[in-house]
């Protein structure tokens, strides 16, 4: 390991992210009731300008009258972006009469360090002026060429700082990439053409102790679709995904957990390879693989996921 390393944010199970537009409170309820780890109350792109304030007297309504936390929910609110003149009356609105409520703001659009900084700013006057016991994370939507560009930057831009997602849509549109459909791969493409994106956001968030997150799958009616996108991010170590309908949640839950031949395997190579070290090995086989100390914390990665779901049960 380097003499360099970063804190892990806090650690929060955040495999299936629902996203409720507060100007639906109808849905909230159901939202409250479903299975995701995360939700999401937008109050940005999935709520017409009309509604803006409506939406935000819902959301501060909703994070005042329903149990999220009691329901096993972590609570988020999508405030909306940098550029619109929404943005301070989110943070103070929603922070000056239900902070106390909230677990993480998340940012959309963000494409300098100094977009975290200003929100950061923003929430520590409140939480110092309202004396809030709970402190309120940040996560932030990498979903602009200037947001991948300056990635490595806005990861390092807050001790608030929990999570990077990566927008599929907002990331097509800036790169103007010949796709109108939110997610998914293009045929005319060798491959799956978000992979740079994603995987350069998972490294990221690595390096620097934040959670990875994919943002969106547009198509509901092709939950197969859905599964193999998530797939392809649990493949690179993203650790959970949006469900943008109630119907993608248990596909995401599946997806990213460890299933339990994985779990046992896990645990068996952490076994053998304590064996080893017993009598002074360091590598060891196991079903005919040579396994060793990366082995192990491959296993451990494992094998912490599962624990913090079963104590979730
Ligand atoms: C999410 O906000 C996206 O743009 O994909
Ligand atoms: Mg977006």
């Amino acid at each position: 390991m380097s003499h360099t390393s970063y804190k892990s944010a806090k650690t929060r199970l955040q495999r299936s992210e629902l996203a409720v537009p507060g100007s639906s409170p109808k849905m909230f309820e159901k939202a409250l009731n479903s299975s995701a780890d995360y939700i999401f109350l937008d109050l940005e792109d999935a709520v017409s300008p009309n509604d803006k304030i409506s939406a935000r007297e819902n959301v501060i309504k909703a994070l005042k009258e329903l149990d999220w936390r009691g329901h096993g929910k972590t609570i988020s609110v999508r405030i909306n972006g940098l550029d619109t003149h929404y943005m301070y009356r989110d943070v103070v609105e929603l922070m000056m009469q239900a902070g106390e409520y909230i677990d993480t703001l998340l940012i959309p659009k963000v494409g300098v360090r100094d977009d975290v900084y200003m929100v950061d700013c923003m929430v520590t006057q409140i939480e110092q002026e309202r004396e809030l016991k709970n402190k309120v994370g940040l996560e932030c939507l990498i979903e602009s060429a200037l947001g991948m560009v300056n990635i490595e930057e806005i990861a390092q831009s807050s001790d608030r700082l929990e999570a990077l997602h990566f927008g599929v849509a907002d990331f097509a549109a800036s790169l103007r990439a010949r796709t109108v459909v939110i997610g998914g791969l293009n045929p005319d493409y060798p491959g799956d053409q978000w992979h740079h994106g994603l995987s350069k956001l998972v490294a990221t968030c690595r390096a620097f102790g934040l959670r990875p997150i994919d943002g969106p799958f547009g198509d509901i009616q092709d939950p197969d679709g859905y599964v193999k996108a998530a797939k392809r991010g649990a493949a690179i170590g993203i650790e959970g995904k949006w469900a943008i309908h109630p119907s993608q949640i248990e596909h995401a839950n599946d997806v990213f957990s460890p299933p339990a031949s994985e779990v046992d395997k896990a645990k068996r190579i952490i076994e053998e390879l304590a064996k080893a070290a017993a009598e002074g090995r360091g590598a060891a086989q196991l079903d005919g693989r040579m396994i060793d100390a990366a082995s192990e914390r491959m296993a451990e990665n494992i094998v912490n996921i599962d624990n913090l779901i079963q104590s979730k049960k």
